[in-house]
């Protein structure tokens, strides 16, 4: 009977096959040990020279690594292994063998690794991570399924930008310019108004010269928007979200995050509400912490969130930020004209921002008098003010960035490995 690893353990004492890849091998005279998997998981094929037919023990032992098989086994029972089962192998059949691959058990350089990212892959730390990858989106999708939120895709080339023009993907859209997507946000708010709440999830571009841990070239964000809800409701919905998320995942990849060394005691931790700290209160923090040259008015860098977030043992939110260092379309406080209504929520153990968000502005006079001050006359936007033409209503939305909650939760030290195929300042390969 053909099956899968994760299945195994269901087939105890049953003789199976599986289609498997051999990641490692160790041998003696007497016994081969074949680290097996096959893209659900890993497990150990046991063969004894002395319970095999002659050729195929002579295939078992000349296996080389990454050659694909057919294996079949009885499935045994062992506690001591990760995947609480071992096949006792009675018969190997070599699909296609693998010569000098060039990823060994040793240690290799992050730059060699990246050439080879398309095989790197296959390892059971970057299996691990991309398991969990799959079980955040998973779990985004069912918190939004859950509480009545509609998926809507916006378009990835537009005729404008979302957030400022310096970090824009240019390309030709026949004989118009166009642009690669920076956010989903405008698009979003327009579909607010027609759904109420919705949410998107797709791959964003920003041709930023930044080469940090946290930065890619292209990555993906999960983009909320919510009409009839103000700011502080926002916050509310961003941390039970949040929660949902690192709960599920603590719950369903228990034995990645295992792989992935990961402290579970810091991500059991995350649960609704999070602190709150306002921008003015964590200048003033930082102050206390020694960073004396920090004045009001200045964006933070990642030296000052982490600072910022080691004050706290749960995810952070950073709110009201001055208005000159936040994107236009940002609602003033109600009681302050220099701060907006609009949160950073920062990960704990130096993993900085992972959301950012805000109440949009509503009033039709106040977002036209934002627009010049943006120099934005652009007719590309004509549809955005009139989303507040035509029945306008106060509405929040916020964007999580996929790749930077997947390294957080997986404790992965840089974001390269937290996205299939990244796309970095020089790197365009594979
Ligand atoms: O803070 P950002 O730029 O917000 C927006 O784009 C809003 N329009 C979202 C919205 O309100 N709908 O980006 C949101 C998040 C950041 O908090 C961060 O997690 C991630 O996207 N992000 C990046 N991730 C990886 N590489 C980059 N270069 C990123 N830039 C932003
Ligand atoms: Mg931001």
């Amino acid at each position: 009977m053909k099956t899968t690893i994760s299945r195994l353990k269901s087939h105890i004492d049953q003789t199976v096959t599986i289609g498997a890849w051999l990641s490692n091998k160790r041998s003696s005279g007497k016994i081969a040990f074949l680290q097996l998997r096959d893209g659900t998981g890993f497990v150990q094929g046991v063969v004894v020279k002395a319970e095999v037919a002659e050729d195929i023990w002579t295939t078992a032992k000349g296996l080389t690594q990454e050659t694909s098989l057919y294996v079949t086994g009885k499935v045994q029972q062992d506690d001591r292994s990760q995947t609480g089962v071992e096949l006792v192998v009675t018969d190997v059949k070599v699909i296609h063998e693998a010569v000098d691959y060039p990823i060994t058990p040793k240690e290799h350089g992050t730059e060699f690794l990246m050439d080879n990212r398309h095989l790197w892959l296959r390892s059971k730390r970057q299996h691990a991570i991309m398991k969990v990858r799959n079980e955040i989106i998973h779990s985004m999708y069912e918190f939004f399924h859950m509480n009545e939120f509609i998926k809507v895709d916006p378009p990835i080339l537009t005729g404008s930008s979302a957030e400022g023009t310096t970090t824009l993907f240019h390309t030709k859209y026949f004989d118009e310019d166009a642009y690669l997507s920076q956010s989903g946000q405008l698009y979003m708010e327009a579909a607010a108004m027609a759904l109420g709440k919705v949410f998107s999830f797709g791959p964003t571009f920003r041709a930023e010269k930044s080469k940090t841990r946290r930065h890619l070239i292209e990555f993906w964000m999960i983009e909320p928007e919510m009409a009839f809800v103000e700011h502080e409701e926002s916050l509310e919905i961003q941390e039970q979200f949040v929660s949902h998320v690192v709960q599920t995942v603590l719950e369903r990849c228990k034995l990645e995050l295992t792989v992935l060394g990961r402290d579970l005691s810091k991500l059991e931790n995350v649960k609704a509400p999070f602190p709150r700290i306002s921008y003015d209160d964590a200048i003033t923090l930082l102050k206390d912490k020694g960073f004396d040259d920090i004045e009001w008015g200045e964006d933070f860098g990642a030296p000052h969130e982490t600072a910022i977030a080691e004050s706290f043992d749960k995810p952070v939110f950073i709110t009201n930020y001055p208005k000159e260092i936040k994107a236009f379309y940002m609602k003033p406080h109600p009681e302050r004209d220099d701060v907006v209504l609009c949160a950073d929520l920062i990960a704990p153990e130096g993993y900085g921002e992972i959301i950012g968000g805000s109440q949009r502005i509503d009033d039709l006079e106040l977002m036209k008098a934002r627009y010049e001050e943006h120099g934005l006359t652009d007719d590309a936007y004509r549809w955005y003010l009139e989303l507040r033409q035509f029945g306008s209503v106060p509405h929040s939305g916020f964007g999580l960035g996929l790749e930077r909650t997947v390294a957080w939760i997986t404790g992965a030290e840089h974001v390269r490995e937290t996205i299939p195929f990244p796309r970095l300042l020089n790197r365009l390969y594979p």
